[in-house]
């Protein structure tokens, strides 16, 4: 089966739970679903009814209006929020793209937020889970709270190895609940990133940077002022070295995957972070995001050398990682020393 006709069996499956117009459609076997004849109302009850509140009953409607396919989806992934009451309404998409899209969305006034962005994984997105091996060595595997699965739960860890839909799902969740968690982490660190404030199944809710009619730009849309460049450039490297202090890598970092907002710059795109300790391509990841960023900032007239960054970062933050794996691991080896002898 080629991906469109996957594609195309999800939406009907979706349609036939979440599209209005669906029982207007040739029921199964060919035959038009008969209309219910509707009860008889008292003109009471109906004035009733509509004086009533658009509540959620009345269901989520937007204000942006989706195509069709991607309507069902947005929608299903959305609802989690508009429920909870994190978001009264979508305004419009800020970007469409291969994995996920971003929507700019009117915050419910409980949040203390204006406007926020979800972004929403694409179906797609799920079933490729794409090259990320290199990313998830060393993690654990995160279940919806963003707590770690033992490794002793047979079950789940054989579902995942062997992709069966449970297990898909399992690293699905355990995927977007990386993004998450990384986030969280990183901005009660204080680091410029945006505040994560739920996840649901397929999106993840977070502050929106940008106004009413645009999202703020990456840096690869725009051009810096040479001074500003500069200016910028370290503050990106504050950024990397803070992601560093954390023991994390972002691992997808470059002028795509930062925002330019208020003269600041704003990492953004975390799945892919790794644990610097526990992942043994930490230096070829955390060389990769340092000459990323290097080459942006070299066009916009920064003198900056990648070699001698990423050496000088890798001796600071890289040797002290190490340390801190093999005592944790001498730890470990003790503890299990311990209770060997113990029982
Ligand atoms: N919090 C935000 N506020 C404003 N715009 C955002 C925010 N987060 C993301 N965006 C915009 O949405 C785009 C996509 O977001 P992100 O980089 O997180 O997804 P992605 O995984 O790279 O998606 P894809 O690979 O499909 O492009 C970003 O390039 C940026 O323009
Ligand atoms: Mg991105």
């Amino acid at each position: 089966m080629t991906d469109e006709d996957a594609d195309g069996n999800a939406y009907f499956d979706y349609a036939e739970q979440y599209d209005p117009d669906w029982t207007e459609r040739p029921a199964r076997g060919g035959r038009k679903q008969q209309a219910k004849a509707a009860p008889k109302r008292s003109q009471r009850q109906i004035v009733a009814e509509l004086a009533e509140p658009t509540g959620l009953e009345a269901g989520f409607v937007t204000s942006y209006q989706p195509a069709r396919y991607e309507a069902v989806w947005l929608l299903d992934s959305l609802r989690m929020f508009y429920d909870e009451q994190l978001i009264t309404d979508v305004l419009g998409q800020v970007k469409g793209g291969k994995e996920a899209s971003v929507y700019r969305c009117a915050a419910h006034p409980t949040t203390g937020a204006t406007l926020l962005a979800a972004k929403v994984y694409r179906p797609r997105m799920f079933r490729n889970l794409r090259n990320d091996k290199m990313y998830r060595e060393g993690r654990s595997i995160l279940s919806a709270d963003g707590s770690a699965v033992k490794k002793t739960d047979h079950r789940l860890m054989r579902a995942v190895g062997k992709k069966s839909a449970f297990g898909v799902q399992v690293a699905h969740t355990s995927w977007l609940m990386y993004e998450y968690t990384t986030m969280e982490r990183l901005f009660q660190a204080g680091a410029a990133v945006p505040r994560p404030y739920a996840a649901a199944e397929n999106a993840i809710l977070m502050t929106y940077f940008g106004d009413e009619q645009r999202a703020a730009p990456t840096l690869s849309e725009i051009r810096l002022p040479k001074d500003q460049a500069e200016f910028l450039f370290q503050d990106v490297m504050r950024s990397i070295k803070l992601l560093l202090e954390h023991g994390l890598i972002h691992g997808d970092l470059s002028a795509y995957n930062i925002l330019y907002w208020q003269e600041k710059a704003v990492l953004i795109d975390f799945p892919q972070a790794s644990d610097i300790s526990s992942n043994s391509k930490s230096d070829f990841i955390l060389r990769r995001d340092i000459t990323r960023v290097c080459e942006y900032f070299i066009r916009q007239g920064v003198r900056c050398d990648p070699n001698v960054i990423t050496r000088e970062l890798w001796e600071r933050y890289g040797a002290l990682a190490e340390q801190q794996a093999a005592l944790l691991a001498a730890e470990q080896a003790a503890m299990m020393l311990e209770t060997d002898f113990g029982e």
